[in-house]
């Protein structure tokens, strides 16, 4: 591309995202004259990367309208999250899902506390060296955080580039140089936000809307956005399991559990088909899907009375469940039949 082109189109992003950007996003204005006051002691550097955080598999508006302010209200900064109990930690992420990233915020923060002064590295090197944060969270906290003037490219800015260079299957690396070409370096934090909502708002996966797209004139891809990037089917496995609420005088069983699935995490018993001896009389109270990673889950749930404990759970009742950190799984199945109960 000319230094020329490459001007305009930098100078349109920027137009764009002034009038049409998300620019009110409050991890966009930390410590900002436009800095929401809720946030008001909150560093940037870390409001940022908690942002980045959950907004690795959860939407924009989910982060913005349940999430973020109670969390961070919660953990202010990064000592409180070095210091935290585990199960408080995943009780402040229950519903983001992906309870790993709320782990490994803990072994971040540790990892800060000893290494880094207690405040995130600006480096991204040395962002890349903490749990949990790979190329594209390292560049983002180093942009958006610390004003570093990096280029990075997550899914939204993957196929923006992909059609912008008509790309149909680029490596990483391709995509990292052609995001470092196009990198503003006189503004690349609104720079990257713009990519980011243009990937979010404009360029969509299907029907993008190229009628409004502020680089459109540039885009070498814009006749076949289907072609960009080709996109990789995932196979789902279907998977049966059979969830079972044991009740004991007015609780529940639950356990903690201590697979990678769900470490940490309390479930009530589930039984793959196989593994699950059916009582005669007993009939599911409920049914439900659940979609998790690779897995489309049929779930069905049952109820027994124990007339003596079982010691391989632990029993809760209603009210104590509602301050452990719960599996989504089980939360739905908690939702359905607590009123049959
Ligand atoms: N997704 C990842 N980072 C984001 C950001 N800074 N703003 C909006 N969406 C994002």
């Amino acid at each position: 591309m000319q230094k020329q082109t490459l001007t305009k189109l930098q100078n349109n992003l920027l137009i764009w995202y002034e009038k049409n950007g998300r620019k009110e996003l409050p991890w966009r204005n930390l410590q900002s004259s436009l800095c929401d006051k809720r946030l008001y002691h909150i560093e940037r550097s870390y409001g940022v990367y908690i942002s980045e955080i959950m907004l690795q598999q959860t939407q924009v508006k989910s982060v913005l309208e349940k999430f973020y302010f109670p969390f961070l209200e919660k953990f202010p900064n990064l000592i409180s999250i070095a210091n935290a109990d585990e199960d408080k930690l995943l009780k402040a992420w229950q519903g983001l899902g992906y309870y790993s990233r709320a782990r490994n915020l803990k072994k971040a923060a540790m990892a800060c506390m000893q290494k880094f002064n207690g405040s995130l590295p600006k480096n991204i090197k040395d962002l890349k060296s903490l749990s949990g944060i790979g190329a594209y969270t390292a560049g983002a906290i180093a942009c958006f955080g610390y004003d570093e003037k990096v280029s990075f490219v997550d899914g939204n800015i993957k196929r923006v580039l992909c059609r912008l260079f008509a790309l149909e299957s680029p490596n990483m690396k391709e995509l990292e140089l052609k995001a470092e070409k196009i990198l503003n370096l006189n503004n690349a934090f609104d720079h990257n936000q713009a990519l980011l909502d243009i990937g979010a708002l404009i360029c969509l996966p299907k029907n993008p809307k190229c009628g409004i797209c502020p680089i459109y004139e540039f885009c070498l891809g814009k006749f076949n956005t289907e072609l960009y990037p080709k996109v990789k089917k995932i196979s789902y496995e279907n998977l049966n399991l059979n969830l079972v609420l044991f009740e004991f005088q007015k609780k529940f069983s639950i356990q903690k559990s201590s697979k990678k699935l769900y470490k940490g995490l309390y479930n009530f018993p589930f039984f793959k088909d196989d593994e699950f001896n059916l009582n005669e009389n007993m009939k599911p109270i409920a049914d439900f899907k659940h979609g998790y990673t690779k897995f489309k889950i049929n779930v069905k749930v049952y109820h027994q009375i124990l007339d003596k404990e079982d010691k391989s759970y632990e029993f809760k009742s209603f009210k104590e469940l509602d301050n452990i950190p719960i599996s989504i799984l089980s939360l739905k199945a908690l939702k359905k039949v607590k009123n049959l109960l």
